[in-house]
């Protein structure tokens, strides 16, 4: 059961069962998610709002007009932040209101402006829930893709007996989590780099390669969508962040290796297709040269390979990496496949027609120590499917089985 790295906002209407929402949220963040409260003004009459704050860590949203709030962090931002809206619980009134669309409140407008997925877990007294209304307004809710997680059986808090129960706090973190972990990477983290590097001359000119990130991007989605726990350490590119993925944006190649290093923790597959400077000037001026002489000689010096320092961990995770050729391709991809220590490599020709940097294109020749496994032309999100599909398997093969190891890599050399 396991909810790490998502984003959740977790939504309480007017009710009794509001109570148990607090342990719900402490539940939600042992599971690995982090968690925002939203109360509806009915809630807060519940439970106070001080109560979500201690056990989410984060201000607790409670209006929707609340300048404070909305500098912090909008209502809109929160929509966007949201990997999964969970509404607990969600009263009959409330119901109502999302099946009419109303937006009154910050709680039902979040609802509106989202589109991460909505549950809700209604609960409320037997007669209320089968009454006809609620019956429709239920069914409508359901129609439009809204999950509903329960209500159950049992004894009320008015003293009656039958349908209307909330789930139970961890009976509902394992109905959210089964939304998440469909897919063959659950429960793995995978990081991923992505884009160019800049390094710096001076504080208006870098060093930097042709790489628009869009296989990085397009990697990351794929592993999503196979329910990773994705980190993406993007160089500067012009992409938006797919759903669910943490990105974490640097600009040199230093800053590149330091934050992946730092974010290691909890990564069991690491993808190494950011198109790092191998070089950066060996001073940054601090103030812009000027043009004075006919020559102008820049020295060079190396960067940290990081996937190589990655892979010589002494427990390192599952390593790809990748090999951007202009000939041999098959000799230079297994060249560093072997000095590297990597799992696999993807390689692809430079200069292919309309393929690779830039390209919506690609063509990957993937190898790895005892096998080879070509991936023809195909639009990179196409591609990445495939490659994500083969790193899959690889993975299983090499650990007999996808178990995570909550493993954190201790360091013996740094290459760079
Ligand atoms: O040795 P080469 O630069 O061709 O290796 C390419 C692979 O190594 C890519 O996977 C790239 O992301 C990674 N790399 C790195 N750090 C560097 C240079 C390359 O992680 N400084």
């Amino acid at each position: 059961m396991s909810l790490f790295g998502k984003q959740i906002v977790l939504g309480i209407s007017g009710g009794i069962a509001a109570y148990k929402s607090a342990d719900l949220t402490r539940r939600l963040r042992d599971a690995g998610a982090e968690v925002r409260v939203v109360m509806t003004r009915a809630a807060t009459e519940f439970v106070t709002s001080l109560t979500f704050q201690a056990l989410s860590g984060n201000p607790v949203h409670t209006a929707l007009l609340d300048p404070q709030a909305e500098a912090a962090m909008g209502h809109i931002e929160l929509a966007r932040w949201a990997d999964v809206v969970l509404i607990a619980p969600a009263s009959a009134d409330f119901m109502a209101k999302l099946a009419h669309g109303l937006a009154d409140d910050l709680l039902s407008t979040l609802c509106l402006a989202t589109d991460a997925p909505i549950a809700l877990a209604p609960a409320m007294n037997r007669l209320m829930w089968s009454n006809p209304a609620t019956r429709h307004n239920v069914a409508q809710l359901k129609e439009r893709g809204l999950a509903l997680f329960g209500p159950g059986q049992g004894s009320q808090a008015c003293g009656e007996q039958g349908e209307g129960r909330m789930l139970e706090p961890l009976e509902l973190v394992d109905t959210l989590s089964g939304l998440f972990n469909r897919g063959e990477l659950r429960e793995l983290g995978v990081m991923i780099t992505a884009g160019p590097t800049h390094e710096a001359i001076d504080p208006v000119r870098y060093i930097t390669n042709r790489s628009s990130g869009k296989m990085g991007f397009a990697l990351a989605e794929a592993a999503l969508e196979m329910g990773a726990a994705v980190k993406l350490i993007s160089g500067p590119v012009a992409l938006s962040t797919p759903r669910g993925a943490r990105r974490i944006e640097v600009e040199s190649a230093q800053q590149m290796h330091d934050v992946v290093m730092d974010e290691l923790a909890k990564i069991q597959i690491f993808i190494a297709c950011a198109a790092v400077a191998d070089y950066r000037p060996v001073i940054s001026e601090r103030q812009k040269i000027k043009k004075k002489k006919d020559q102008l000689i820049l020295a060079l010096v190396r960067t940290p390979d990081i996937l190589a320092t990655v892979a010589g961990l002494e427990s390192p995770p599952f390593t790809l990496g990748f090999a951007a050729e202009t000939r041999n391709l098959e000799e230079y991809a297994r060249g560093k496949l072997k000095q590297k220590s990597l799992d696999m490599i993807a390689a692809n020709w430079v200069g292919a027609p309309d393929s690779g940097f830039e390209s919506e294109y690609n063509a990957l020749e993937v190898y790895w120590t005892d096998g080879q496994r070509s991936l023809p032309k195909a639009p990179k999100q196409e591609l990445a499917r495939q490659l994500i599909q083969l790193l899959t398997e690889r993975y299983a093969a090499t650990h007999k089985g996808i178990v995570p190891q909550r493993q954190t890599h201790r360091r013996t050399q740094d290459p760079g």
